[in-house]
């Protein structure tokens, strides 16, 4: 009976967990984490640029977005079904976006568990500068944009949208001014963001040599600029009437209807308003 009541309170021994194929080995580890948060950060900054680069076609007018937007849909032209390869390109972003939010949520529990204490010394947080302490909250606020950002205008839960019309899409739902508002904000969390996170990822790769941290440093700053000036000029040229909804002659096939028919009624009911 003593034995036995011996035997009750020796602590259980834990198993050692099994070894997983080395990939996820690998992200176990703090290093492995840092490596995809990097990677899949360099994923998410080919992303932006390229989006940003696709969104200054808004400067050549409607006919051109629409051209390009569909374009999208049918590369690489009729090598294979029409969206496929869009799909692959989604599939892959989505999948860095959500290690890219894993590896950081993980990395910080672990940062929290491994200090002593759970506050920083005054010192040790002063040492950190606004960008590298705020990404948490920058990243929050990017995750909700996107959100916001998709079902505003990928799946058009808005009464402005209309299947294949992306640009009038898009300058309906920036006349909002609470929308135009939204955007200034989460650009301004995501150029934060893209500054301190352009910096680190060189760190995390390894790559931390004196001679080029002034380069990692104006790097780091000029790609979160241009960016954020890019993407700011949207919602401020459309407040400011410089760009407006068009009805154009020159359209897409698939464009025509909606803008067109409600630019039509509109100034019909004016029309009659004014009989
Ligand atoms: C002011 C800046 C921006 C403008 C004007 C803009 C505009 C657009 C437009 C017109 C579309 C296409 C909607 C359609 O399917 O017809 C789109 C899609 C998208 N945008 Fe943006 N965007 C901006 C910033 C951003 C940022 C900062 C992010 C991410 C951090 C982002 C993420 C996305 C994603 C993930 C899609 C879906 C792409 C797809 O359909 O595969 N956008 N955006």
């Amino acid at each position: 009976m003593a034995q036995a009541t011996q035997r009750s309170t020796v602590p259980a021994i834990r198993k050692d967990r099994r070894k997983a194929p080395w990939p996820i080995e690998f992200y176990r580890s703090a290093v492995g984490k840092k490596w995809v948060m990097a990677l899949s950060g360099v994923m998410l900054m080919g992303f932006v640029v390229s989006h940003l680069i696709g969104n200054l076609k808004l400067y050549l007018g409607r006919n051109e977005v629409n051209l390009y937007s569909e374009a999208l849909r049918d590369m690489p032209g009729h090598l294979l079904p029409r969206t496929l390869l869009l799909w692959v390109i989604r599939v892959g972003l989505m999948g860095a976006f959500a290690v890219h939010i894993h590896a950081a949520v993980t990395l910080t529990q672990t940062n929290h568990k491994a200090r002593a204490t759970k506050y920083q010394s005054p010192r040790e947080y002063l040492a950190a500068n606004y960008a590298s302490r705020t990404m948490r909250y920058s990243g929050v606020i990017i995750i909700a944009y996107v959100i916001f950002h998709l079902s505003d205008l990928t799946f058009g839960s808005g009464p402005h949208n209309l299947r294949g019309d992306a640009y009038n899409n898009l300058i309906y739902s920036l006349q909002r001014p609470w929308a135009a508002a939204a955007y200034v904000i989460a650009n301004l969390a995501l150029g934060l963001h893209l500054t301190h996170g352009a910096w680190s990822m060189f760190q995390s790769l390894g790559v931390n040599n004196p001679r080029i941290n002034a380069f990692r440093r104006h790097f780091a700053r000029g790609f979160a600029a241009l960016i954020v000036v890019g993407n700011l000029s949207f919602p401020i040229m459309v407040q400011l009437h410089v760009m407006e909804p068009t009805c154009s002659a020159n359209r897409t096939p698939k464009a025509q209807v909606a803008p067109c028919a409600r630019a039509i009624a509109e100034t019909a009911s004016k029309i009659t308003a004014g009989k």
